[in-house]
């Protein structure tokens, strides 16, 4: 074969492969800023409907919300999420979820028509994920890019019948589209991080709380403020209107002559939130983060009778959250490893799973 012949078949699969990329990440560039406004959405729900809602949880203090948009009808949504009064008073079906809910109303959480049609379009995407458990906002809710799980499909399927066929170097040359295409398909940088790199991390938090003094001292429940360890994926972390159950009152510490400004700046956050529909939501820095490559479920570890400290290390005594255990695969299967001769005797059940699938989808 000559030099000419070689490389102009070099310069064909290439330039193909290079378009073909371009029009993708173009799809995928617009479907990401689309989903924009459903993270908007996804954060707006986790501010104002998370403590009473899940979708796809189970029950709360307020229904499942997953399938709520086929079971009724879009404008009564609309109507009932901008203001449910009106309803629970007059409305037959309102009337009917009231009583199964033993008449505790659904308090009016004065979001705006947009706002209720955004939270419709986010319950319903959440609804249709395969595990719709609500994760933590800035997680994003868009782990791997579709449009990239394609390019590789395609390349891998390339490279496979180029190198059939014996070409080396046009097989070189998608082999490393491919990789770069796998790469971006399951997140990109956004996701990448070195093992066990976040053992330790302390991130400052915008109000001086202290898991010593709410845990340690005044000894509140984990559960009290992370319910949703027992019934979600996640444990979540307690909206401000769970710190003015006794906020609103306790205005300083023990002691003091002068209120505490880390509680004033609660109660001012948590102010704006109510006066002001359109304010965002207050948000803490997060601590722990896996990967979103990642399935873990907290339910499924309480249920068993672990204790929170037995990966969190000793919450009650930390002035300031951080990540006490290393969060690597290696830390899971270690303790997935254990036998019944080695773990803790307050488990239900030993040996958690080993096969790839049961921790990534
Ligand atoms: C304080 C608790 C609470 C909050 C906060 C709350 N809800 Fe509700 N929600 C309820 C309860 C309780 C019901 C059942 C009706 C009743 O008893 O008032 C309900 C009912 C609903 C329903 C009707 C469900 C069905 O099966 O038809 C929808 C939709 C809904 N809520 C959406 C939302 C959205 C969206 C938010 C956030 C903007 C929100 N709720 C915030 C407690 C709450
Ligand atoms: C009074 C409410 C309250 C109680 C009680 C409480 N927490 Fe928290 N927890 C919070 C808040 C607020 C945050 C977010 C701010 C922070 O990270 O310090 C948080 C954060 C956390 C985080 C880190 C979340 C992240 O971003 O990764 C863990 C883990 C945690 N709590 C575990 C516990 C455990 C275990 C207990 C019981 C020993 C407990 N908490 C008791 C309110 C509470
Ligand atoms: C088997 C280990 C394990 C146990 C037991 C456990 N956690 Fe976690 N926790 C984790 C891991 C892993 C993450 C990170 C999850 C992620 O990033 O998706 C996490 C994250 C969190 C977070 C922040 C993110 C979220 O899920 O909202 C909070 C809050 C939290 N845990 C609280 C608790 C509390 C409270 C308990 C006890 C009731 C508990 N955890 C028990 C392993 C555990
Ligand atoms: C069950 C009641 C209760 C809940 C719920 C609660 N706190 Fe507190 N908190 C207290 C009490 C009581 C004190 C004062 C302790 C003392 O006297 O030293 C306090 C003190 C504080 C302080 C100390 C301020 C300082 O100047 O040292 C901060 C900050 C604080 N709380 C934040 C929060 C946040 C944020 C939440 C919600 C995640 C929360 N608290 C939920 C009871 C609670
Ligand atoms: C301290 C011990 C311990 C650690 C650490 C731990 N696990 Fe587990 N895990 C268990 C045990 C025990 C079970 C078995 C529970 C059962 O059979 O009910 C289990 C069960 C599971 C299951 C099956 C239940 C389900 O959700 O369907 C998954 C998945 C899982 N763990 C993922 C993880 C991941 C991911 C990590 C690391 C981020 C992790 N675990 C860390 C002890 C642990
Ligand atoms: C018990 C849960 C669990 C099981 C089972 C598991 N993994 Fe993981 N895997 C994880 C966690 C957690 C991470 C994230 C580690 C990190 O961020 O440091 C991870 C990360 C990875 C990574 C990214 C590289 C890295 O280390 O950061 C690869 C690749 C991987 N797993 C492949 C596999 C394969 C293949 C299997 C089956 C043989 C498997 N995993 C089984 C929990 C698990």
């Amino acid at each position: 074969m000559s030099q000419r012949t070689s490389r102009s078949s070099f310069g064909v699969p290439a330039r193909a492969v290079a378009a073909f990329v371009l029009l993708l990440a173009a799809v995928s560039a617009h479907a990401e800023a689309s989903s924009g406004s459903l993270h908007d959405s996804a954060m707006l729900f986790i501010h104002r409907c998370a403590q009473c809602h899940t979708v796809g949880g189970g029950r709360g203090v307020g229904p499942d919300l997953a399938g709520v948009t086929s079971r009724r009808d879009k404008d009564w949504l609309v109507g009932f999420i901008q203001n449910p009064d009106p309803y629970l008073d007059k409305d037959a079906q309102a009337k009917k979820l009231l009583a199964e809910y033993g008449d505790l109303r659904m308090e009016n959480v004065h979001v705006t028509k947009a706002q209720a049609e955004g939270l419709i379009a986010f319950i319903q995407s959440a609804s249709q994920t395969p595990s719709p458990e609500l994760r933590s906002p800035d997680e994003g809710w868009h782990g791997f890019s579709v449009p990239g799980l394609l390019i590789f499909a395609v390349l891998a399927a390339g490279t496979l019948i180029v190198s059939v066929f014996g070409a080396r170097r046009d097989a070189a040359v998608l082999a490393v589209f491919c990789a770069a295409s796998a790469y971006w398909a399951f997140g990109g940088w956004r996701y990448f991080r070195l093992p066990g790199d976040q053992q330790g991390h302390i991130p400052p938090q915008p109000i001086a709380f202290s898991h010593e003094l709410h845990a340690g001292r005044l000894t509140i429940s984990c559960l009290y403020c992370h319910g949703g360890a027992q019934r979600s994926d996640s444990a979540g972390v307690p909206p401000l209107s769970v710190c003015m159950n006794c906020h609103v009152a306790v205005r300083s510490v023990s002691g003091a002559k002068e209120p505490s400004p880390e509680i004033a700046k609660i109660v001012a956050a948590y102010d704006a939130s109510v006066s002001s529909p359109t304010a965002r939501g207050f948000a803490w820095n997060r601590v722990h983060h896996l990967p979103d490559y990642v399935h873990f479920s907290h339910r499924a570890h309480i249920a068993n009778n672990l204790q929170c400290q037995e990966c969190h290390g000793p919450v009650q005594t930390m002035t300031r959250m951080r990540q006490a255990a290393p969060l690597t695969m290696g830390w899971c299967i270690n303790c997935h490893r254990l036998t019944p001769k080695d773990a803790p005797s307050h488990w239900k059940r030993v040996g958690g799973p080993l096969d790839c699938a049961s921790c990534h989808f």
